[in-house]
């Protein structure tokens, strides 16, 4: 049976807001489907995507602003669920005939707001739950020496904690009169309007972040919105979309023939393993070894993907070439060009033995497609950068993009319910240039023996210490500098090695790991004895940014 995940559709409109994604990830884990798009998509667009709530994100702006993003007010007769958030909310306060002004002081980070005690809303509980009991009198509450009348909110019934409730803001502006029709529902601790809703009319804002982690009730609040105000039933999981993509790449497919750049990485190797799923023997998978990998990679996709999947998989052996083109190259923007280049060229030569080729699988992700769609504001920075591609623009083929609603954590589930093993549901991410971007200066293959070797270990004692999954990326880095040491009685003049090793959320900003010392200790005192050439380690302690990830 196949049931249709999308039909439970939410659109977040974009103001720019930083936190946009995550809103989207937050809803995502409601398991309900959501999508961003530009808060001017229109709004017949906007009926066309027939969603059955809609979310107004936060944004840098002020609605009183002469070039402030302005939806059409149409929006709030259509019938369909609103939630506003920040900027959002006040956009409804603005557009709805209530007033918006600047806050003389910023509300910025952790804070509370202020909602009725339990006991107004166990009178509801006791009571039905119906939209009348919720719209009970409001109450005077005072909050220091001001005072303000509360309603109780129907964003906030059942809430695990209540009264005070923790949570993070971020603005400038404030509602000093709500709309008429609503009521407030939460009061900040200057007594400013927090939050405020309209049952009738279906529209509700929150002047705070529900999305963000500092808002730990955060996604009960949201929950309640998708649940009790839109009626959702959460139909998106990771099974279903498995029902659903499958049926849909058979169907495009055919008996065609589809192949897929395989990298043994995480979205490369989830979009194998569903295509296999849907078409099995109409997939041939292309692996190009391109003599920069980690140690025993080659070994590892064919034992999956060949072994145990049992797919048509065609391994290139190209570290050869790989490497003669690299040598004398040093400038590490030449490297990943001739990198770049020398794949595409593999890859089309590869594939023209394949017959009847007519599809290209890509592993593009849900947030490389939103820059495209989204408001240019903060959020339309976060892109899949560095990727070592091309491929679709020279190859005559057609896109399957099976992975492009989806975001990494869920690409990540996704991998799980489609039986891969979980040393490649939970790798670290690896780039596409591999190790010639950790190799300073020039690419030879005993360099790349001599990282390969330092990288088993920082892998295995990372792993050891159970720290693996914590972390986001954990690596070594050659350097090309010598230092003298001593081993044994003889003096040394060998090479260091730099340890990377930092957490991140998309790669876009990152922290050095502040990891035990003896582990440290253990991975430092293994490769400089076990690691031929090394005799000295250092651990690396910069943020991205200024620095980045990797070395080059
Ligand atoms: P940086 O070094 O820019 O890296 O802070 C951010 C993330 O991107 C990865 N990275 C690459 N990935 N091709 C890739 O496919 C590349 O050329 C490349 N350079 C960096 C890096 O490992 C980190 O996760």
């Amino acid at each position: 049976m196949n049931t249709d995940i999308h039909q439970e559709k939410v659109v977040i409109l974009d103001f720019g807001s930083q936190y946009t994604q995550l809103i989207a990830r937050r809803i995502r884990e409601q398991h309900v489907y959501c999508e961003i798009h530009a808060y001017n998509i229109g709004i017949e667009r906007l009926k066309e995507l027939s969603p059955k709530a809609i979310v107004l994100s936060g944004g840098p702006s002020s609605v009183y602003d002469k070039n402030a993003p302005i939806i059409n007010a149409d929006i709030f007769s259509l019938g369909i669920p609103i939630l506003g958030i920040c900027y959002g909310m006040q956009l409804i306060a603005h557009l709805m005939g209530g007033k918006v002004v600047p806050l003389e002081t910023r509300e910025y980070g952790r804070d509370v707001v202020y909602i009725l005690p339990q006991e107004y809303y166990d009178d509801i509980k006791d009571k039905e739950k119906t939209e009348d009991n919720y719209k009970s009198k409001p109450q005077k509450v005072d909050i220091g020496n001001k005072s303000i009348f509360l309603a109780p909110g129907k964003l906030y019934s059942g809430l695990s904690d209540r009264e005070k409730l923790d949570v993070w803001m971020s603005h400038g502006d404030s509602i000093i009169e709500p709309p008429e029709g609503f009521v407030i529902t939460a009061a900040s601790g200057y007594a400013v309007t927090a939050s405020f809703e309209n049952i009738d009319a279906g529209v509700y804002g929150v002047q705070f972040h529900p999305e963000v982690s500092h808002t730990p009730q955060g996604s009960e609040i949201l929950h309640n919105f998708l649940f009790d105000v839109a009626g959702l039933h959460g139909l998106w999981t990771m099974r279903s979309f498995i029902d659903t993509e499958v049926a849909r790449v058979k169907e495009q497919v055919g008996n065609d023939h589809v192949i897929c750049a395989l990298s043994g990485g995480v979205d490369s190797s989830v979009v194998a393993a569903l295509l296999f799923r849907a078409i099995g023997e109409n997939l041939t998978c292309i692996f190009v070894d391109n003599g920069l990998l980690k140690k025993g990679e080659t070994e590892r996709v064919k034992k999956v993907f060949k072994g145990h999947f049992g797919m048509d998989l065609h391994v290139v052996d190209a570290e050869d070439q790989f490497l003669s083109r690299l040598s004398g190259i040093v400038d590490p923007e030449k490297k990943r060009k001739i990198i770049g280049n020398l794949f595409i060229e593999i890859f089309e030569e590869e594939a023209a033995v394949i017959p009847g080729v007519k599809y290209l699988a890509q592993g593009t992700l849900y947030p490389d497609v939103i820059e495209s769609v989204s408001f240019k504001g903060p959020s339309a920075t976060i892109k899949s950068h560095h990727n070592v591609g091309g491929l679709p623009d020279v190859m005559n083929l057609i896109l399957i993009e099976p992975l492009k609603e989806l975001f990494k954590d869920e690409v990540r589930v996704l991998g799980n319910e489609l039986n891969l093993p979980t040393e490649i549901i939970g790798r670290h991410p690896f780039p596409g240039p591999g190790l010639a971007v950790r190799i300073l200066g020039e690419v030879t293959k005993k360099n790349c023996d001599l990282l390969r070797e330092a990288d088993v270990i920082v892998e295995n004692e990372i792993k050891s210490a159970d720290l693996y999954d914590e972390i986001w990326q954990a690596f070594a880095v050659l350097l090309p500098v010598k230092t003298v040491g001593v081993m044994g009685d003889e003096r040394t003049y060998d090479n260091v090695v730099a340890l990377r090793i930092v957490n991140s959320l998309d790669g876009m900003t990152a922290d050095w790991v502040r990891l035990p010392y003896d582990v440290l200790a253990r991975i430092a005192s293994r490769i400089i004895n076990e690691v031929k050439g090394v005799n000295r380690v250092v651990y690396d302690v910069s943020t991205k940014p200024p620095s980045t990830i990797e070395w080059e």
